[in-house]
Parts: C-alpha cells; structure tokens; sequence
C-alpha cells in the first residue's frame, strides 16, 4: 500500500518453551521504520534483538501482532509467495555469519540469486562484483573456512546485499571488523538504505557505528524501552560520540 513504511510491527509478541521454562522473547514489540531509515537496536544479551530481526526477516514467525513489509502482510501471503517476496525483498547478515562451508565464497554470494531463480554464469558475476564492494575480489575461490572471523563476515555481508534487498536486517555486521573495515561496511549499508523505499536495521553492541544511525532503540527484556533520533552527518559518522543522549519513551 503507497505510504506505508517499509518496516512497520504491531504488538508483535514471542515466546520460547512452554510452562515454568517459557521465555518472553518480544513482549510486545511496536516499531516503524521508514523509508530511507538506517535503524540501529541495541541492548544486553538476550533482551530480543535477533529474534525480532529473525521476525522481520521471516527466519522465525511471531504468537501475536503483524508485520508489515513494503506494505505486504506476509502472514496471509500462501507460503510460497512468501518465500518469494523474502527472496526478492530481504537481505539477512547473521550473527554466526551462516556460510556454507562446502561452497567457495563466490558460491556463498552466489547463492541467493541462484534461489531466486537466476542462472548460474550471472549469478556467479553478480556475486564476484558484490566481493568486490567488501574487499574481497581476491578471495573467491576460496572455502569460507579458510579465510579470517572479519572475512567471513565480509562474504556475509555480500552475501546479504548480492540481490539488493529493500529490507536489509544484519545482526552485528562489525562485530569482528577492525575500525577501518567497519566503517567501510557501514558506509556501504547506509548507502544500501538510504534509496527510496528501503530500509536497514542493524543489531549491533559496536559503539564505534552508533554514529551511522538514523534512530537507535534500546530494548530490555523484549521490550524497547528507549528510542533516540539523531542528525546522521557523514563528516563525524565514524568517530561520533558513542552514547547520545537518551529521551525516554
Ligand atoms: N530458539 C530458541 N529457543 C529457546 N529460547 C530462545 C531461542 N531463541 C532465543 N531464545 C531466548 O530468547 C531470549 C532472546 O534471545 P535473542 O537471541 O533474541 O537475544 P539477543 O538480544 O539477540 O542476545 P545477544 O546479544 O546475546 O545476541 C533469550 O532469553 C534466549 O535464550
Ligand atoms: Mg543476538
């Protein structure tokens, strides 16, 4: 539907078990991330991020409440038109990076183009070009095993944008990215999220990236508890301050 934001959740709730070791992941989650919007989600271990990412994602499905993507209601979409519009629309970086080891990296990138569909040959040259946006043109070849924990992710990264994702969600995209690579990826997920009618959200605990943010949310307990905007200015992105000052809910 036009005017809808790219991102929005209602009341999206979700727990793991059942009885006394039942969980409440996400206690009620409202959240709308516009056009355009680099979003970040902070918090401590365990307080929800990746499972609301997942969720957004379509990785894991919500008890209550709705998400909306590109105005699209997924959960009344068939099942196979909703793989379809995840295949097309999203873009996931994981926090384990989830490389297939028994494919080389080009592969690795090479793979959601070949689910969507595309033949191998430019599938394969799309991908070489996506390595190439991280740095990594000179490792293609090469098993996912056999490169470092910040290469790995790199591939990750490119393996996550290869098909130009208007949802983009990454789950700590710099954990193990020195300062110079992180601000290389984050300059290429802003310039990924900034284009009309798309948006990013980026779990991270890597203060050094705060500054690229649009809005960061805190969440506690499956809850977010605290929402910041601030001016993204790409003349002090990678060395803004860490902490901005946060307004309550
Ligand atoms: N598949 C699962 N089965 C059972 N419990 C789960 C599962 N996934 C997550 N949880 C629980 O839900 C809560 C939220 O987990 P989640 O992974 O979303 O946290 P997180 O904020 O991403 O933490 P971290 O910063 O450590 O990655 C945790 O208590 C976790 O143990
Ligand atoms: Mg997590």
């Amino acid at each position: 539907m036009a005017g809808d934001a790219p991102i929005s959740l209602r009341g999206v709730t979700r727990t793991f078990g059942s009885g006394s070791a039942a969980v409440q992941a996400l206690r009620g989650i409202n959240l709308e991330v516009p056009d355009g919007e680099l979003f970040m989600l902070v918090g401590p271990s365990g307080c929800g991020k990746t499972t609301l990412i997942s969720i957004v994602a379509g990785i894991l499905r919500q008890d209550a409440g709705s998400v909306r993507l590109l105005g699209e209601d997924l959960a009344r979409l068939p099942g196979r038109l909703q793989a379809d519009f995840r295949a097309r629309n999203v873009g996931f970086v994981f926090q384990q990076f989830n490389l297939v080891p028994t494919l080389t990296v080009q592969e690795n990138v090479a793979l959601p183009l070949q689910i969507a569909g595309w033949r191998r040959r430019r599938a394969m040259d799309r991908a070489a070009a996506t390595l190439a946006l991280v740095g990594l043109e000179a490792r293609l070849d090469a098993p996912p095993d056999s490169l470092s924990g910040g290469q790995q992710q790199r591939v990750a990264i490119a393996r996550a944008i290869v098909h130009d994702p208007r949802i983009l969600v990454c789950d700590e995209p710099t954990s193990a990215l020195d300062r110079e690579k992180g601000r290389q990826v984050m300059d290429l997920l802003r310039a990924i999220a900034i284009r009309p009618g798309r948006a990013l959200i980026v779990v991270t605990h890597d203060t050094r990236v705060f500054g690229y943010s649009d809005r960061i949310a805190t969440m506690q307990d499956g809850h977010i508890v605290r929402l910041v905007r601030r001016r993204f200015d790409p003349a002090t992105a990678a060395t803004a301050e860490p902490a901005p000052a946060t307004v309550p809910l």
